[in-house]
């Protein structure tokens, strides 16, 4: 890795990297602690380095990016905090439209919306149509997202589906699965980064990630850089993918 760090930003040869990238963005809280600010401040912080590595992953060739932005349990938290997030996310949402789609950038949510107020809740539906015909990176959302959700409404659906005469159930495999899942049609991600310290998934992309390649962090991520973007990219390429094989 000690070639890298003496390199610029955005000097990661091209062929290195992930055509599918997620991260977990977290650590806001704890940002916020060290300096004895309240976690919101923690939040917005990290939401200028959601715009910040949103547009470099979409500038050195990356073409999907998952951010991990709201889990199914982030409801546990305070009320305060939870509207602040639901604030947040709209601001952002309004605010990022204009530079995403300059950037030729399709916005994908992941996660379910009906949770979200009638505001939010157009405002997604407005990006997600507003982005549709985009055919630069795609940047998927997850927001109210739950890999175990994810996985329980696609059951139903093939159920459903079953149900319906559409297929039998022996038609069911691993294709049909993933294709009801909130990525259809989109590749597994390659690389998934955790900043914060943290060593877990927390209930990202279960499915998807069967073969991910994980790299874990002590950054918090108001403080993720392009150049730990980079790093997390060396350490991925330099790592053998076998899939099982030998
Ligand atoms: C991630 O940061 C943001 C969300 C989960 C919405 P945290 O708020 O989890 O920050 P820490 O983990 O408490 O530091
Ligand atoms: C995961 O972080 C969810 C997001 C970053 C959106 P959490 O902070 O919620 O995860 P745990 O509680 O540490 O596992
Ligand atoms: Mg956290």
């Amino acid at each position: 890795m000690n070639w890298l760090k003496k390199q610029k930003c955005g000097s990661v040869p091209v062929k290195q990297v992930p055509a599918h990238i997620g991260i977990i963005m977290d650590g806001n809280g704890r940002w916020a602690k060290k300096r004895g600010l309240p976690r919101s401040a923690g939040h917005s912080a990290g939401a200028e380095t959601f715009k910040k590595i949103v547009r470099y992953c979409s500038k050195i060739g990356v073409k999907h990016l998952t951010v991990y932005a709201f889990s199914t349990e982030n409801w546990k938290r305070p009320a305060a905090e939870v509207t602040f997030l639901m604030g947040l996310f709209e601001q952002y949402l309004n605010d990022a439209l204009k530079d995403f789609e300059q950037r030729n950038i399709r916005v994908v949510f992941l996660g379910d919306k009906s949770a979200f107020s009638p505001n939010l809740q157009r405002l997604i539906a407005d990006i997600e149509q507003a982005s549709q015909s985009k055919t630069g990176m795609v940047l998927n959302v997850a927001m109210n997202y739950g890999g175990r959700s994810e996985i329980i409404r696609a059951a139903k659906a093939i159920a459903s589906d079953v149900k319906d005469g559409k297929f039998s159930v022996d038609a069911i495999d691993e294709k049909v699965f993933a294709n009801k899942l909130y990525t259809a049609g989109q590749p597994d991600p390659d690389l998934i980064i955790r900043p914060s310290g943290e060593k877990r998934l927390s209930n990202f992309l279960l499915w998807q990630s069967a073969y991910t390649e994980f790299v874990f962090m002590n950054v918090l991520w108001p403080d993720f850089s392009e150049k730990d973007l980079d790093l997390a990219i060396a350490e991925y390429a330099a790592r053998n993918r076998r899939f099982g094989g030998v």
